[in-house]
């Protein structure tokens, strides 16, 4: 299982990641990123077939604010990575 979240005080709204993976981020009105499965809460499992998806917008994003985890981001304790 994998869980993604942008971290939105890092992302520059580059947009390589919606173009990457246009079903799992989309932006909002100044180009900042987010996951659109659970409006970047990072709780919701990314389907199997978008996780190839999730891994190359990682890769291409230029800040590293794509985060994604085995565990939902539910508890603070968490550290994205
Ligand atoms: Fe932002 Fe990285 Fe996407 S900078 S727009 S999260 S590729």
């Amino acid at each position: 299982a994998k869980f993604t979240i942008v971290d939105q005080e890092t992302c520059i709204a580059c947009g390589a990641c919606g173009a990457t993976a246009p079903e799992v981020f989309d932006y909002n009105d100044e180009g900042i990123a987010f996951g659109i499965l659970d409006d970047n809460k990072g709780i919701i499992e990314v389907p199997d077939e978008l996780e190839e998806d999730l891994e190359d917008a990682m890769d291409g994003c230029p800040t590293g604010s794509i985060k994604m985890a085995a565990e939902p981001f539910t508890c603070k304790s968490v550290q994205p990575g």
